[in-house]
């Protein structure tokens, strides 16, 4: 039989999702729903004196106006970071404009947001504070950095006295902004109880820490919530966490005892689930005069709301510790607060922000070194992890500039600044690096095999987007010898064995792990009735028998599945298997590598970039998909192109408001901005990270594409923006 894994079949839920017929959170059809509708504030700093629901409960089919006057008191003891506690109307504190105050039910989405724009609301208003420069100088160490793995600062060697003995040297400030993760499926739950038991539709990444979420906030065992998610229309992070929506839904639905909806609007999204905080990052690179770096210091500050909301740091510095060959590093990270909601992870947290700044300063000190950016990353090129001092489980990035090199023509590049053109348009070259941590946590997965001869596979994971169903279908076929058309994979309910967010490109290797063993102990069970059927078993021994489209394959014949089950009395066979993070990897650093290549072509009256040619090349292991993998890919470039261009989140300095809480004004790239990305996935097998050798790769197509987009506008025009996105008034 062929091999299954790897192909690049099509989506098994592509139908389903081109005839509208997959069903996202918000389309589940729940009798007596009600519907609802929030309300936020309207100043960024300050409390709640009084608030006046008479109006709006007196309007046609309100069902309940909740404030923090009647709200539901919850369990506020956080069980982990990920639980996100506030604001859930438990106060009348005002931390951040546009945050919940109040959620309105009613019979009809028309009159529930129509009530609650009839909430009056009297503030005591305080100063806020909008932007992080006036406070930096109150910067704080994060207390979780990492959810408590790791130190916040690390070190080896002294940059700093390295740094100063250095022949070549560069100092700079890079900052990227505030972006929302602006998924095409907005937040949406439907949440219903019985009794005291909660079952919520609701649009995640997580459906296991949606339950834990909701049971600890209740008070309630997990077993006892459920929690149901078959698609999600993108994430990026923002529905990593159980955000307040759904906590605010559960808790409306049992005050009007009925099934309640909360859809958000594309406004709510941008107050209400997080956001990629804004950094500002001080870098003091330097290198001797044969390229070899010698000293970096990588000082990340990044925007929090204010602390009691909770605690997220962008993870700026993570590369800089390990990516390239220097004995002398420094990484810190600090937070700022300001009067804004709480950030969090968003489309490689931490090395997307991180990286643009380290290979910005990796290009400049190229410049200043007058070398080859390449030649110059060739040269600090690392064997090993420094920082963790740990060899690689597989790094293959010097094949990833060669072969990106090759593919791109980089060796027409003329190195002078303005150099080249195509008529009146400068042209512009750069590359980056890209690297992303290979993560890898426990789960579980059930097998049934039907006598029917076909099978079903459950895992409590989730399919962001990413081909979830299609690739551990693709690892359950090839792993009973079956064709892919006769497994059904299921996920996305709390009911099934346990699986981790869908977050941190961590599904693949954690979900085909578990779905590898649970089909392995299938298959072995199988055996194992064969063996003990005295008649069938009959002078067999294991080595001898193979399964094959449902069939044990045991010489001289072969004996159906439908035949063995039968005489056991039985329909299906059903085993589960539950997986570690991992055995044996303690020895290694495991992360995937690329090489980014962007061109692009500046007008210089104007300052409009167009990228105009863009190649990727990729270590990232064992690939299961490739057709869903280079999907992947390119979906992760065209948001670096977003990070590099376009996308920023405005906060009005006086008010603290979100000015652009649209997807008109919020710009992201279209088809037009995108040109032909070529992908180039390496060979690869990660035997360390996992048992199939895959990698994830959600993540680490976007990482370095906004450096190698900032390293070839300067390029192109002379001139070094530090400061993300890259918008044609910062090149007049
Ligand atoms: Mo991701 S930003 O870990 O969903």
């Amino acid at each position: 039989m062929q091999a299954i894994i790897g192909q690049p079949i099509d989506r098994s839920d592509a139908r389903l999702k081109v005839m509208g017929a997959a069903k996202y959170a918000a389309e589940f059809s729940v009798s007596g729903l009600a519907h609802a509708a929030l309300v936020q504030s309207t100043i960024a700093n300050g409390a709640i004196i009084a608030i006046d629901t008479g109006a709006a409960e007196r309007m046609p089919g309100v069902l309940a106006v909740i404030t923090p006057d009647n709200a539901d008191k919850l369990q506020l003891e956080r069980k982990s970071p990920q639980t996100v506690t506030k604001p859930t109307l438990q106060d009348r504190e005002v931390l951040f404009n546009g945050q919940h105050i109040g959620i309105v039910v009613a019979d009809t989405l028309e009159r529930a947001h129509a009530a609650a724009a009839a909430v009056k609301v009297t503030y005591q208003q305080g100063e806020a504070i909008t932007r992080m420069e006036p406070v930096i100088g109150q910067a704080y160490v994060p207390k979780h950095f990492r959810n408590g793995a790791r130190p916040p600062d690390s070190s080896r060697g002294d940059a700093d006295a390295a740094f100063a003995s250095a022949p070549v040297k560069l100092e700079a400030t890079y900052t990227t902004p505030v972006e929302h993760h602006n998924p095409m499926e907005p937040h949406a739950t439907i949440a219903r109880w019985d009794g005291d038991e909660l079952t919520v539709y609701t649009a995640t990444q997580g459906i296991t820490g949606a339950q834990e979420t909701l049971a600890t906030l209740f008070g309630i065992p997990p077993e006892k919530v459920h929690v149901i998610c078959p698609f999600v229309g993108g994430g990026f992070g923002c529905k990593g966490n159980a955000w307040p929506p759904v906590t605010l839904t559960a808790m409306a639905a049992r005050k009007v005892g009925r099934p309640v909806k909360l859809n958000l609007t594309r406004a709510d999204m941008y107050t209400s689930n997080g956001y990629r905080p804004r950094t500002i990052q001080k870098l003091r690179f330097a290198a001797d005069s044969d390229g070899k770096l010698i000293s970096m210091r990588h000082d990340g500050f990044s925007q929090m709301s204010m602390p009691v909301l909770g605690e997220f740091a962008e993870p700026v510095g993570l590369a800089t510790e390990m990516l390239y060959a220097c004995p002398n590093v420094a990484v810190t990270h600090r937070l700022v607060a300001i009067n804004a909601g709480v950030p969090t992870y968003m489309r490689a947290p931490g090395e997307a922000s991180g990286v643009f700044a380290l290979e910005s300063a990796m290009d400049e000190l190229a410049v200043a070194l007058r070398m080859d950016p390449i030649e110059f990353r060739l040269r600090n090129d690392s064997a090993i992890d420094m920082h963790e001092n740990k060899p690689f489980s597989s790094r293959n990035l010097r094949e990833c500039y060669l072969r990106g090199a090759e593919l791109f023509g980089w060796a027409r590049r003329t190195p002078e600044p303005r150099s080249m053109r195509d008529g009146r348009h400068l042209v512009g070259v750069g590359m980056a690096t890209a690297t992303y941590p290979a993560n890898r946590s426990p789960a579980g997965a059930l097998v049934r095999l039907n006598a029917d001869g076909t099978v079903v596979v459950r895992s409590g994971t989730q399919d962001i987007g990413t081909g979830t169903y299609t690739v551990m279908s693709q690892v359950a076929a090839e792993t009973l010898r079956m064709p892919v058309s006769r497994v059904r994979f299921e996920l996305g309910d709390s009911r099934f064995p346990k699986a981790p967010v869908s977050g941190g490109s961590q599904t693949v290797a954690s979900v085909s792990s578990a779905v590898l063993a649970a089909c392995l102990a299938a298959r072995q069970k199988v055996f194992d009735l064969v063996l003990a059927d005295p008649q069938l078993g009959a002078g067999l021994s294991a080595a001898e028998l193979r399964f094959e489209n449902g069939n044990v394959i045991a010489p001289p014949g072969r004996i159906g599945l439908a035949q063995l089950l039968a005489r056991q009395g039985v329909d299906h066979i059903e085993t589960s298997a539950r997986t570690d993070a991992g055995h044996g990897k303690e020895g290694h650093s495991l992360r995937s590598f690329g090489a980014q290549l962007a061109e692009v072509r500046v007008d210089p009256d104007l300052g409009t970039i167009r990228v105009s040619r863009y190649v990727g090349v990729f270590d990232a292991g064992r690939i299961l998909n490739a057709k869903t993998a280079r999907s992947q890919m390119i979906g992760g470039i065209t948001y670096g192109l977003g990070m590099a261009l376009f996308e920023a989140t405005q906060m009005d300095a006086d008010t603290g408001r979100i000015v652009n809480a649209n997807v008109a004004e919020y710009l992201m790239p279209v088809n037009a901005d995108v040109p032909e990305i070529e992908v180039v996935m390496l060979p690869g097998d990660d035997q360390i990270v996992d048992p199939l050798g895959a990698r994830g790769i959600g993540e680490l197509p976007m990482v370095g594409v906004a450096g190698a987009v900032a390293n070839a506008v300067y390029h192109a025009t002379g001139k070094r923006i530090r400061e993300l996105p890259i918008t044609p008034e910062k090149l007049l």
